[in-house]
């Protein structure tokens, strides 16, 4: 068994820190302490750096066909670039396609990570039909690890559920302790609003944004909401974008409702500008929710450091430019909806959040991994660095200074939403538990280390 010493750093949870030492047995933490002195196999100085619990991504969609093609990073690429950026942990989503069955999608999203993740997967699973089956199915799942269900109100045709049938799965969750997760946008508007503007002869990546308003996310959210309450269950509402859909969790929350949601980085960074940038670029940032009219991002920031949200993950969904987002080069509504991500959610809100004094150290770990880690089931396993954790940890700089661009990043696409920002703040030396698999900067992990995380149902 490796044992392993980190030296000297600062250690940061969601709620201490402070100066200390880590010894690592094999792959768990075993003790913490200042100053100490046991011999181990490997050690690793982290003066001047904090130690940090590896992030836990809870949302990602590695090799998932989608829009005619497939999100460029598979499971093996993907978890390479998350764990330079310092995440150790995925949390990925299956897919049931209409006529399938959840336990196909569940074999068919372990084969694609099997023999190639480099960090811990996990699944959630996107259901798109449900009847009495797939409802025995999902019971099925919870006990094998698989405890989270995504339901869209989005994609009518394809993924799109309608209330009753999102009702139905609610009430399932209150039996078997599973946690739905919800695409809140008003599919059946945006698609009248979509039609309409082709109708107009309006093709330009910027109508994406423009047939999908921050309303039809409100009004969603609040439906969502309201069906998890009749239910008595609680909900995760996923990427939220909008200051309108932060209100509805907000006043849910106020009233003692179990409403949860995350944000991504690139609702706190980007904003509609973007979409009016020349020629085709705004395709980069196609994505469902659409970037939203500047503002919006300050009030997630206040609903981040207030807990009105509660985590920040990334749906990672990376489209080349070339080949992919080009397949809506005459039609906006035929671009493939995704961003890349996963490997720069750690530096960008240690950079925009910590270092611009909007969040503290202590609430930067929790948004990034604590709390995701509790939502979904894998505490105290990992979130937190505690004896009889698992070993995943970042050995963070909080002075690095690194530019964003897609031409060091790992992931396997070919442009960067922040292509040319510089931030401060990067992992520098990761472990999966106990291995170092990023060591200052380089690979040195192994595709197909990573394991499947069965998570708990919540209690
Ligand atoms: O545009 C997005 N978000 N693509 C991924 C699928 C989803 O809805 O999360
Ligand atoms: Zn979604
Ligand atoms: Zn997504």
């Amino acid at each position: 068994m490796t044992t392993t010493l980190i030296r000297n750093g600062t250690i940061a949870t969601a709620t201490d820190l402070y100066r200390g030492d880590v010894l690592i047995e094999g792959e768990k933490i075993s003790t913490i302490g200042t100053a100490l002195t046991m011999p181990a196999d490997v050690t690793i100085d982290a003066s001047g750096k904090y130690v940090l619990p590896g992030g836990i991504d809870v949302h990602t969609h590695l090799d998932m066909p989608f829009g005619g093609t497939t999100s460029a990073d598979d499971f093996e690429s993907g978890t390479i670039a998350a764990a330079h950026g310092g995440t150790t942990s995925v949390v990925d989503f299956a897919i049931q396609y209409r006529g399938q069955t959840l336990h196909h999608a569940r074999d068919a999203w372990m084969g694609k990570a099997d023999g190639k993740a480099a960090i811990d997967y996990g699944f959630h699973m996107i259901v798109t039909e449900l009847d009495g089956k797939v409802e025995a199915e999902m019971d099925a799942l919870v006990g094998q690890g698989i405890t989270s269900f995504k339901l869209f109100m989005a994609y009518p045709g394809v993924f799109m559920l309608d209330d009753a049938s999102i009702f139905r799965a609610l009430l399932r969750t209150r039996e078997n302790g599973g946690t739905i997760c919800m695409h809140a946008e008003n599919g059946g508007v945006i698609d009248v609003l979509v039609q309409r503007a082709l109708a107009e002869g309006h093709r330009a990546p910027k109508y994406h944004a423009l047939t999908r308003p921050s309303r039809a996310e409100g009004e969603a959210t609040h439906r969502a909401i309201a069906l998890a309450e009749m239910a008595d269950v609680p909900i995760y509402i996923v990427h939220l974008s909008a200051a309108e859909a932060l209100e509805k969790v907000t006043e849910a929350r106020d009233r003692g409702i179990p409403a949860y949601a995350e944000t991504c980085p690139q609702y706190l960074f980007l904003s509609y500008a973007n979409y009016e940038e020349p020629g085709f670029e705004g395709a980069k940032y196609v994505m469902s929710p659409p970037l939203r009219a500047a503002g919006n991002e300050e009030r997630l920031w206040r609903g981040l450091a207030g807990n009105d949200l509660q985590a920040i993950s990334t749906d990672h969904c990376p489209f080349c430019m070339q080949g992919q987002k080009e397949l809506g080069k005459d039609d906006f509504s035929k671009i493939p909806n995704g961003a890349p991500g996963i490997e720069t959610r750690m530096s960008l809100v240690w950079d925009g959040g910590v270092r611009a004094g909007r969040i503290s150290i202590n609430r930067f770990v929790e948004l990034t991994a604590t709390s995701p880690a509790k939502i979904f089931g894998l505490f105290p396993r990992k979130g937190t660095i505690a004896p009889g954790s698992d070993a995943d940890i970042v050995v963070f700089d909080p002075e690095k200074k690194v530019t964003l661009t897609s031409k060091t990043l790992h992931m396997k696409v070919d442009y960067n939403p922040y292509e040319g920002r510089e931030v401060t703040g990067a992992a520098e030396t990761v472990l999966s538990r106990g291995r170092v698999v990023i060591d200052r900067g380089r690979f040195v992990g192994k595709p197909g280390a990573g394991s499947f995380l069965k998570r708990d149902p919540r209690s």
